[in-house]
């Protein structure tokens, strides 16, 4: 995968090793239709492990709130075709979100099967751990089903830790915590 900063903050444009090139960029509010034709490619396990149970659609609602964020607690960044928002198919979405107490943010992730093994999961995360830093919040951590084998070893390589979830069986909390500052950029980067 080579990668190329964008002048605008957290833009990016990639080429995938297998010639594809994509646009990183945060999530808009345009991207409501591209994100529901998306999920309708998905497999239902694709469906299961990003969302941890099933979901026939990707209702209107649903969508529209995961593409407009409030920016003082939300992150959310798409791969995208570099055409402009609304016209460009997303084939991959990462997202973080602050919990009440502003600490610490949940994640989740994914990546289109059609773009998988290629880097893009492994540097999504680590504009995630970026962003978590910037805020200079305590811990990024993500709930994984515990078969969830590929993202399990991804957190692993990130240095997230396992951790067990309180009666909710067959999932897996890793977390990450995020130390000051000079280490940050050892991971975040
Ligand atoms: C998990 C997921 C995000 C990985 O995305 P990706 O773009 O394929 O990941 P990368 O190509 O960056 O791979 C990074 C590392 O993840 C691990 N990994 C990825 N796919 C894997 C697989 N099928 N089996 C085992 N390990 C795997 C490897 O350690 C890999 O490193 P390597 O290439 O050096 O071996 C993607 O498979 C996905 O979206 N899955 C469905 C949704 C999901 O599980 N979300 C997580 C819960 S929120």
């Amino acid at each position: 995968m080579r990668r190329q900063n964008l002048p605008q903050p957290w833009h990016e444009r990639v080429l995938l090793d297998d010639g594809r090139e994509l646009l990183l960029r945060p999530i808009q509010p345009q991207d409501v239709e591209p994100l529901r034709s998306a999920f309708a490619l998905l497999t239902p396990e694709e469906v299961r492990m990003r969302f941890l149970h099933p979901m026939r659609e990707l209702t209107p609602e649903l969508a529209a709130r995961l593409c407009t964020l409030d920016p003082k607690r939300e992150f959310a960044l798409v791969a995208a075709e570099p055409q402009p928002p609304g016209q460009a198919l997303v084939g991959a979405v990462a997202r973080a979100a602050l919990d009440p107490d502003g600490r610490k943010a949940e994640f989740a992730i994914i990546v289109s099967r059609l773009l998988a093994g290629q880097g893009l999961g492994r540097h999504l995360m680590k504009r995630l751990i970026r962003w978590a830093r910037l805020k200079r919040l305590e811990a990024l951590y993500g709930d994984v089903l515990e078969e969830n084998h590929a993202m399990l070893t991804l957190a692993d390589a990130l240095g997230f830790r396992r951790t067990h979830v309180p009666g909710d069986h067959g999932v897996v909390r890793i977390v990450l915590e995020l130390g000051p500052a000079d280490s940050a950029s050892r991971q975040g980067r």
